[in-house]
């Protein structure tokens, strides 16, 4: 037990941005008594916990072609210790709402038991899940029925070719009627994401929309953020933000959403048709300006790995293991304490969003999202 009663075993760099300075340790008496806030003033609320590293695309900006050493089944959290994290957050640190996220959620055989635990123990907690909706087709009704509220698909292209480019796998076909499923049992508001690469499934982007538009999902463009396995992203390649609305103003016209963003990483707008007079107002969509426009000022997300460690921002170089004190019995005072410590240094930002992003300042996190959990 003793070993859990000083600082938890971290390599901390516990200053402004991510991944640019030394590490620096925690003065333990100047972390909160309180939920999960930060030397920022900022609370985390939302929580994201990875259920599993494995997936079963390979997203060029994700995973490398031959996927990663999968952790093994053992070093993952079970369904039981989810739940007992989840109980944490939610009944002593402040959290409101719970995303389920992978490598690919699906995937995981117990998914099913994990909601159901979940939502037994919380029957208004918003419980929502981000997948590349592979097999969701035979899934959806089973996920609304065992508790889970709404989901985001992850789909890049329309096209199979495209698509097979870009995930490295022939499952475009699957996706779409898993949406459609998803749509179907109730699973909605449906948004979509799409991560938009240079020559690649740019072009696409009016495309893309007007087929979110005409089904209600809401569609969000995703700038491609420097966390691919294979280490190739680069500032050139990445479609910005303001080349988005460009790309998207060829066919409509787009208005902020006067609606408050609260928090949310994507920032809104009101779609309508380019037409002489403008037309009606057909739907909105989002733009995640991670790198450009970052929002790590209002940042609400705390983040649980599947092996169950916490990472206070996409792209801290540390983290801290609450599942080892779990399994060797910890309090839940001890591993609040811990999730707190963790949350209590989250840099301000991520150190990307200006010109240093390709010199020595920024380091690029060792796990890729697949390891993370979007
Ligand atoms: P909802 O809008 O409430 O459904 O949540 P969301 O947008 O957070 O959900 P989703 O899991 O679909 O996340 C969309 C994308 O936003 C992620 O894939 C990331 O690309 C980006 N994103 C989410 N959280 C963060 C964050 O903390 N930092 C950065 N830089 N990007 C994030
Ligand atoms: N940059 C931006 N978004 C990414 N995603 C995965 N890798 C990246 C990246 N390098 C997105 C996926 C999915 C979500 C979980 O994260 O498209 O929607
Ligand atoms: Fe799998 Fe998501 Fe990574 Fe694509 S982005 S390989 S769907 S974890």
């Amino acid at each position: 037990m003793a070993l859990y009663l000083g600082l938890p075993k971290r390599r901390t760099r516990a200053d402004s941005v991510a991944g640019s300075l030394p590490p620096a340790p925690v003065d333990r008496n100047t972390v909160p008594a309180a939920g999960l806030v930060d030397r920022y003033g900022r609370r985390a609320t939302d929580l994201r916990v990875s259920l599993i590293d494995k997936c079963n695309l390979r997203c060029t900006y994700c995973m490398p072609a031959e996927g990663l050493p999968w952790l093994p089944k053992q070093a993952v959290m079970s369904a039981e210790e989810v739940l007992r994290i989840v109980r944490l957050g939610v009944d002593i640190l402040g959290v409101r709402e719970v995303r389920l996220t992978g490598g690919e959620p699906l995937v995981r055989a117990d998914l099913l038991e994990i909601i159901e635990i979940i939502r037994t123990a919380f029957p208004t907690l918003p419980i929502s899940m981000t997948t590349n909706a592979v097999g969701l087709e035979e899934k959806a009704e089973g996920l609304k029925s065992a508790g889970l509220t709404r989901i985001n698909v992850s789909l890049d292209s329309l096209h199979e070719e495209t698509f097979r480019a870009l995930t490295r796998r022939p499952f475009l076909g699957q996706v779409l009627a898993g949406v459609e499923a998803a749509a179907a049992a109730g699973l909605g508001p449906i948004k979509i994401n799409a991560v938009l690469m240079r020559g690649i499934n740019d072009v696409e982007s009016p495309g893309l929309l007007a087929w979110a538009l005409e089904r209600g999902f809401e569609l969000r463009f995703i700038e491609q953020m420097p966390l691919d396995a294979d280490h190739g992203w680069t500032r050139r390649e990445m479609i910005t933000a303001s080349e988005i609305r460009e790309l998207l103003s060829m066919e409509y016209v787009l208005t902020p959403d006067p609606r408050a963003r609260d928090g949310a990483p994507a920032e809104r707008f009101e779609v309508k048709a380019r037409l002489p007079g403008n037309g009606p107002v057909l739907g909105s969509v989002g733009i995640i300006a991670s790198v450009t426009e970052p929002f790590c000022r209002d940042c609400r997300r705390t983040r649980i790995t599947a092996e169950g460690r916490v990472m206070s921002c996409l792209f801290s170089r540390e983290d801290v293991d609450l599942l080892g004190p779990l399994r060797d019995g910890a309090s839940d005072e001890l591993l609040g304490r811990l999730w707190q410590e963790a949350m209590w240094v989250k840099p301000r930002a991520h150190g990307m969003d200006h010109a240093g992003l390709d010199t020595p300042q920024f380091v690029q996190p060792d796990r890729n999202m697949s390891a993370i959990g979007g």
